[in-house]
């Protein structure tokens, strides 16, 4: 069975406290719900996890290879620092799908540089929660163009 991991960076924990006016009010563990029913409908294997540590996501991407297909990051604030994050993804191989609640290309300028769109084969941003769900459609769409 095709497996996706589903990462999220920091500050993702507080989502539905967070800025609302931002992030919306939907908790993860709402997303992460969300995301388990979109995963059943295409049977999908599913694994999601959030960290506020960078060096526990680059452990995740690491062991990511040989278990998951795909990998959706949200990466957070780390999106637009972390040469670390690239780095892991180009070390693994394993396509990865940059995502975002809101649209960062409408925010500050330091939120318009993405080290994680050098290595990943597409971005989604701006769709909230849905976001989620556009990102397990377009990662199984990959993984099946590249069967
Ligand atoms: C975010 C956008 C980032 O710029 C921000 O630092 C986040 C959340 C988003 O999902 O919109 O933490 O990745």
């Amino acid at each position: 069975m095709t497996s996706i991991l589903i990462l999220n960076g920091p500050n993702l924990n507080l989502l539905g406290q967070r800025q609302p006016e931002v992030y919306g009010a939907t908790t993860l563990a709402e997303i992460e719900a969300m995301c388990r029913a979109k995963a059943d409908a295409l049977s999908l294997s599913l694994a999601f996890h959030q960290s506020n540590s960078e060096g526990a996501l680059v452990d995740m991407i690491h062991a990511a290879q040989g278990t998951h297909d795909g990998i959706i990051l949200n990466a957070g604030a780390y999106t637009h620092t972390s040469i670390a994050l690239m780095d892991a993804i180009t070390s693994v191989g394993l396509p990865v799908i940059e995502l975002h609640l809101s649209n960062v290309h409408a925010r500050e300028e330091f939120r318009h540089i993405s080290f994680i769109s050098k290595v990943a084969v597409g971005v989604i941003c701006g769709f909230g929660p849905k976001g989620y769900e556009l990102a397990i459609e377009a990662m199984r769409h990959h993984l099946e163009a590249a069967d």
